[in-house]
């Protein structure tokens, strides 16, 4: 099995709890537009761009409308996310997140954000962890949405290193395909139960270790 050279990590729900952020704010618009929205829908969107979340939404509700419409939505909802993120601080990052990513990089090894989000770097920035990431790839720099691996493969790009060199954290679905997709290994995060997929599990970072993820620990999906 390779040596990990790069360590890829999603943004939202991954480093920090965006995830509850684009609920709260979707859940507002679906009650808007009066469409029933849960968070069992809310995993649909997960780790897709804000444009095709808001398609899976509008599908949700049989609601159509023009594209001039929909740039209106998805722009409130994006207004109502701005408001919780940007009072977001260095405490909003998930348990471990920010020791594991020093220890990394301590141990010589590069690493990267790859997230769908075209808010990242506000968050980042937020949160104090920029300096952190050896390369930053975020909603502004793709065009194609997870499970499409054109994310994950930019980050690998920027850290110079081939996917199999590479291991991507991810707490949603579409992302661990992605990851897949990419030919890369996938540690899922967190605890839904919709991350069977991915090569290993953590619930957080506390503790975490690099070398814990070598396929002969291998877990039970
Ligand atoms: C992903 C989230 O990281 O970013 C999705 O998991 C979100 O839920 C997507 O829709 C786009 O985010 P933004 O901030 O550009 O609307
Ligand atoms: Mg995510």
């Amino acid at each position: 099995m390779e040596e990990i050279k790069g360590v890829i990590f999603d943004l939202d729900g991954v480093i920090c709890d965006t995830a509850k952020y684009h609920f709260l704010a979707w859940e507002k618009l679906a009650g808007i537009l009066g469409v029933p929205f849960t968070e069992a829908d809310n995993e649909r969107l997960k780790g897709v761009s804000r444009e095709e979340s808001l398609n899976i939404l509008l599908k949700i509700g049989h609601v159509t409308a023009a594209d001039s419409r929909k740039k209106e939505w998805a722009e409130m909802k994006n207004g109502w996310y701005l408001e919780y993120i940007t009072k977001m601080t260095e405490e909003d990052i998930l348990p471990g997140a920010k020791e594991f990513l020093v220890r990394l990089r301590r141990e010589g090894r590069k690493t990267a954000l790859a997230s769908a989000s075209k808010n990242a770097g506000i968050i980042i920035d937020r949160l104090g962890i920029r300096e952190l990431f050896d390369y930053i790839v975020d909603g502004t720099m793709i065009s194609r949405a997870k499970p499409d691996p054109e994310v994950f493969l930019a980050a690998a790009g920027g850290l110079k290193l081939r996917a199999e060199e590479c291991i991507v954290f991810e707490d949603a679905k579409a992302g661990v395909e992605a990851a897949h997709n990419a030919g890369m290994r996938c540690v899922g995060v967190g605890d839904s139960d919709q991350l069977e997929a991915a090569d290993f599990r953590i619930k957080d970072f506390t503790d975490c270790r690099i070398k814990e993820f070598r396929e002969e620990d291998r877990m039970e999906a």
